[in-house]
This record gives structure tokens, sequence and C-alpha cells, in this order.
């Protein structure tokens, strides 16, 4: 199919409407069979549990155009399951996971125009979410649903590309400890807006959330996980019952063991040893992995030996080797691309 004429390299991490989007209603109990549909709107009543009571979750993940002019995309099934996760816990009906999968394919294939091509540095963002459309004015779950995709092509998520970012702890909580930090409920974005742009007001890219029962741990920025190196190229990365469970981690976790051969550990980490790491950097869809150069405590930076100049060694690998998968120029263990 014929590329759209769009700027691909310039591309920001902002909306750009597609032609179209998939769509399933969820009524009587059941999930119709949904379709693609072309009108970008939705109509729903002004009662809405997602409008009165913010039920709704989401997910994210991308379309790639590999090196030989594939289009793939990355674990969706491991989406569907998150979606799932998410969806039982704020009293949704989980959409399947197999028809979760056909729907991506669906409305990725419809959308091949915008998939951007192989080294532009650009791919197509693919936006699954689910939201209670029936009215609803005690607080209840709604009676009816609707499951919609849609999908938008993006360039890098933080300005500027691959150089190193600059993080402050965070005064304020992202989640709670039996709450909903560990599910993609848009509410925990919705709460994460005003710190994030306290933290841009203040000079800042991201905040480090912390743990709100001790303030002591390293929990996760408000897109991203956050993954160390340490001086003897260990990869650590936060664990944690509050922080939503990357994809891109755990992707890159198997990567660092069993494509570099490093020492993998997923631990609680101390705020306190941060200081000790040699490299840091952010990963999840949106982010990739985005080199962290410096953290801010309260004054005290952390500045880290990899610098702000560039990538530290480790995690320019983690990133070439998971992008290399990605793309198709590296071999994918078996069912990670999900061939379009
Ligand atoms: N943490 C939060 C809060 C996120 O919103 C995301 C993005 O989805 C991630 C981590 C990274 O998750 P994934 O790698 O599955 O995209
Ligand atoms: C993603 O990485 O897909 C996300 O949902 C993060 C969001 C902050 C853009």
């Amino acid at each position: 199919m014929e590329k759209k004429n769009i700027d691909w390299a310039n591309l920001g991490f902002t909306y750009i409407e597609t032609d179209k989007r998939f769509v399933a209603h969820y009524q009587d109990g059941a999930w119709d069979d949904g379709e693609l549909v072309e009108d970008s709107n939705v109509v729903i009543n002004e009662c809405a549990g997602v409008l009165q009571y913010c039920q709704a979750c989401f997910e994210g993940m991308k379309a790639y155009t590999t090196e030989d002019g594939r289009i793939v995309t990355f674990r969706p099934d491991l989406n569907a399951q998150r979606m799932a996760d998410s969806a039982a816990r704020l009293e949704m009906p989980v959409f399947p996971v197999e028809r979760f999968v056909d729907a991506v394919v669906q409305t990725v294939r419809a959308n091949s125009a915008y998939v951007p091509p192989y080294g532009s540095g650009a791919t197509l963002y693919v936006r699954p979410y689910m939201f209670g459309s029936s009215p609803v004015i005690g607080v209840k779950p709604a009676d009816e649903y609707q499951f919609r995709i849609l999908t938008t092509p993006v360039g890098p998520y933080f300005k500027g590309g691959v150089k190193p970012l600059t993080i402050c702890v965070s005064d304020f909580d992202r989640a709670a400890p039996h709450g909903t930090g560990h599910i993609k409920a848009g509410l925990n974005y919705a709460m994460s807006l005003h710190p994030v742009m306290e933290a841009h007001r203040n000079g800042y890219d991201e905040n480090m959330y912390l743990d709100a029962a001790t303030r002591t741990k390293v929990e996760e920025t408000g897109g991203a996980n956050f993954l160390f190196v340490t001086g003897d190229n260990t990869v650590v990365t936060p664990k944690s019952g509050s922080i939503l469970p990357s994809i891109t981690r755990r992707s890159l976790m198997y990567v660092a063991e069993h494509y570099l051969g490093l020492k993998v550990e997923e631990r609680e980490v101390y705020l306190e040893e941060v200081n000790d790491f040699a490299e840091c950097g952010l990963c999840g869809t949106a982010a990739v992995i985005s080199p962290v150069g410096k953290i801010v405590d309260h004054g005290r930076e952390i500045v880290f030996p990899s610098g702000m100049a560039e990538m530290g060694p480790v995690t320019k690998k983690l990133y070439e080797t998971l992008t290399g998968i990605q793309m198709g120029r590296i071999e994918a263990p078996e069912g990670w691309l999900k061939v379009i």
C-alpha cells in the first residue's frame, strides 16, 4: 500500500488522525463482533461511567516496518493479558485475549499506509482502550462498555531523541500499596498530570516516584519503568506490586540475560543506592529505552558516570538489541513478533 505523505523523521509523540479505528460494544452481558469505522468521534451519554467516575483503562504498543518490509507488532498478547488484568480490577468486562490480538491486526492492517517506513525512526503507535459508556450516577460499574483501538504515527516520546534525561524525585505519590499502580487505569495518569507539569516547570523531564508507604524505594516514572546497570554490568530493575509491569522491561531483562549474557536482578531498589549505579534508563513502549543522565533528590544531584552526553554502553547495547529484534534485524524469540 502506498504510504501517506508524512514527514516521518520529524514526528513527535502527538496524535495524528488515521483512516480507521476498531470499535466493539459490550451490551446485555456480551461483546458484539466489532468493526472498523471511519468516524474518529465517540458519542456517549453525558453520565457515562468514564466521564463521571473514570472507569477506563488502556494499552500501548507499536507497529514496525521490518528491514525486509513486513509490518509487525511486538508481543501484543502481553498487552491483551495486561488489559484483561486492568479490566478485572476496574470491574469491567474482559475483552478476550485472542480477539484483542485479532483486532490489533485488523486495525494496523487497515492503517498500513500510516506505518512509518523502515529506518525512518518513527513507528505506528497502537492504543487499545476501554471505557464505561452507559450512564451511572451512584458509584457503581457501568452496564455497557466500548473497546476501541486507535492508531497514530509517532516519533520519540522525549524531545531530543536519545539525549539523556534529568529526573527529579517527586514529593507526590503515584500509587498506593494496594491501589491501582499495577494496572493501566486512566486514573493513574490523570493524577500524574500535576506532578509532571510541576517537574517540567522546575526544569526536569520526568518524575521518579517512590513507594508511598516508606518513601525509600524506587518505583517508576509516570510512563515508564526504571532500569539500572551496576559497575560490573548487572542489569537491575525495581520490583514492586504498585508499578506497571512493563512489557518492554520484561523483554529487556530477557534480552540482557539471553542475548547479551548479562546478570539480571529484579529486586527492591533503594533510593540510597541509586548513587552506586553506573547507568540508568527509562523503559517502555513510548520511551523504548531513554537514558537518564541525572537524578535530583531535593537538591542532591546523582550524576551517573555514563553522563549527560550519550547513552551508557550497556543501555546502548540493550537498545540496539531490542530495536534490532523489533525491526527484524536480529532474530526474535519465538512468539515475540506478530506479523500483520
Ligand atoms: N509504566 C507506566 C506507568 C506506563 O504507562 C508504561 C507504558 O505503557 C510503562 C511503565 C511501560 O510499559 P510497556 O513497556 O508495557 O509499554
Ligand atoms: C506507553 O509507553 O505505551 C504508554 O502508554 C506510556 C504513555 C505515558 C505514553
